[in-house]
């Protein structure tokens, strides 16, 4: 083994930064064992110096980010600061002073990965990011390394753990959407500001990473079709559990059939129970996988939390630093394939579409007329009455969302039609 230690300098020492200091530090054997040689904490960035930080030897500690950086005898920069700016700016600034750098940043890597990469393979250096997408479950490495050989056609993940926590106590308690954020609030699993979560623009991020990897195609944030699940209510779910079905924020990366381009989305959707992702309970997270020769992954796990996080941050660590003994670096960007990426309009799925109505005869003959003028054939069609008006309940077969759009779009122009209480996607069959 060798003696001389490779320096990683951490970026961030909040709540996962804190956890990869302590894993370094209390399996710092085992670490170096597996890597071939010892592992140094060389330099601790942070916001706040004075913060006391439990096991982080105070003389590391260092407001200067950047000079941690340029320093030159850095191995490997573990940036877990988030955010866009100063991260991008270290991380490329890493590259040129020769270090390989781990990063659970997401947000960075859906906006600015295709620059990252490159600026990675300029400088002949690693750029690794497990813990962006799921937290601590292997994803990115099986994607990319083990799945190389296959061809996957779908990939379709429940990747945030408060949208999953709150969905899950509305399906189990009945609660309406802001109760149960409010749990998920007051028991730490939602932020104060919430909206990144609830509105989707999280799990967006996640799945422009995941999309791009699985099709080897570049697949920027901006191409990601987003929906909040704010919009979710109780009579959604009840409406669901009458079809044997539960709700869930899903990311989506797809195929198209003829294999010709790719779509990414992130929406609400009801799915059957007897599908995997319907187990998924709490703040979990899961993703379901479809390749031509392994057919059907399951990937399932914490995708947040310290320690849960920090165990990818070191797996990639691990990784990096073996790369650098051997004066290798690992698999750089894929994206020779570069297949279009089609809007949403082209998505095709089926639709759960809930309508109130006027409730007397016909009314069921001119909805039915509006569907068949646009292509969308129905399903099933379910009507409740109550004094005058009546709910209308129509399950369609696939359609591609731009039609179904166009026939909502017409279903408002009807007069007997009084308002569209709510439109899902159903998933997973
Ligand atoms: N938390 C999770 O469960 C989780 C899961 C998956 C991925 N991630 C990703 O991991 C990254 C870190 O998340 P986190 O939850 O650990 O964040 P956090 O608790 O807010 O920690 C951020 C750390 O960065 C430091 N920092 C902020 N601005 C800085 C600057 N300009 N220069 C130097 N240090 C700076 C902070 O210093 P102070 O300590 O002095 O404030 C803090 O130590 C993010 O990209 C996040 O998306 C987090």
């Amino acid at each position: 083994m060798r003696t001389r230690p490779l320096k990683v300098a951490l970026l961030g020492c909040g709540v996962v930064g804190s956890e990869v200091a302590r894993i370094m530090t209390t399996h710092a054997d085992d670490l170096a064992a597996r890597i071939g040689a010892p592992v140094e904490l060389a330099g601790v960035a942070v916001r706040r110096p004075s913060k006391v930080r439990e096991g982080i030897d105070p003389a590391l500690v260092t407001t200067d980010a950047t000079a941690l950086v340029k320093r030159g005898d850095i191995d490997v920069v573990v940036e877990v600061i988030g955010g866009i700016e100063p991260a991008r700016t270290l991380i490329t600034t890493a590259f040129e002073y020769g270090a390989s750098v781990v990063s659970a940043n997401k947000a960075l890597l859906a906006q600015d990965g295709a620059a990252l990469h490159a600026a990675a393979e300029e400088h002949g250096e690693d750029l690794y990011y497990e813990a962006a997408v799921a937290g601590a479950i292997p994803l990115i490495r099986p994607l990319r390394e083990s799945l190389a050989g296959d061809k996957i056609n779908r990939v379709m993940g429940i990747v945030n753990g408060t949208t999953n926590f709150i969905l899950d106590k509305m399906d189990s308690t009945g609660a309406g959407y802001q109760e149960a954020l409010d749990e998920a609030t007051a028991l730490g699993y939602a932020e104060a500001d919430p909206t990144a979560d609830v509105e989707g623009f999280d799990a967006a991020a996640k799945a422009a990473i995941l999309a791009g990897i699985a099709f080897h195609t570049r697949v920027r944030l901006d191409d990601v079709y987003r929906e909040g699940m704010t919009e979710v209510t109780a009579a959604d779910f009840a409406s669901a559990k009458e079809m044997g079905c539960t709700i869930k924020l899903l990311a989506i990366c797809e195929r198209a059939a003829d294999g010709g381009s790719v779509t990414a989305r992130v929406h609400p959707a009801m799915i059957p129970l007897t599908h995997p992702l319907a187990s998924v309970r709490g703040a979990y997270n899961a993703v379901f996988v479809e390749s031509d020769a392994a057919g059907q992954l399951m990937f399932y796990g914490p995708g947040a939390g310290g320690a849960p996080t920090a165990s990818a941050v070191l797996g990639d660590l691990v990784a990096v630093c073996r790369n650098r003994l051997s004066g290798a670096t690992g698999p750089g960007e894929s994206a020779y394939a570069a297949l279009p990426v089609s809007p949403m309009g082209d998505v095709v799925t089926r639709y759960h579409i809930s309508l109130d109505v006027a409730d007397k005869p016909g009314v069921l003959a001119q909805v039915a007329t509006v569907f068949a003028e646009h292509g969308v054939s129905i399903d099933t069609v379910r009507q409740q009455g109550k004094d005058g008006e009546a709910s209308l309940v129509v399950v369609t077969h696939r359609a591609s969302d731009a039609s179904l759009s166009g026939t909502v779009e017409a279903l408002r122009k009807l007069d007997t039609v009084r308002g569209v209480a709510s439109i899902m996607r159903v998933e997973g069959e």
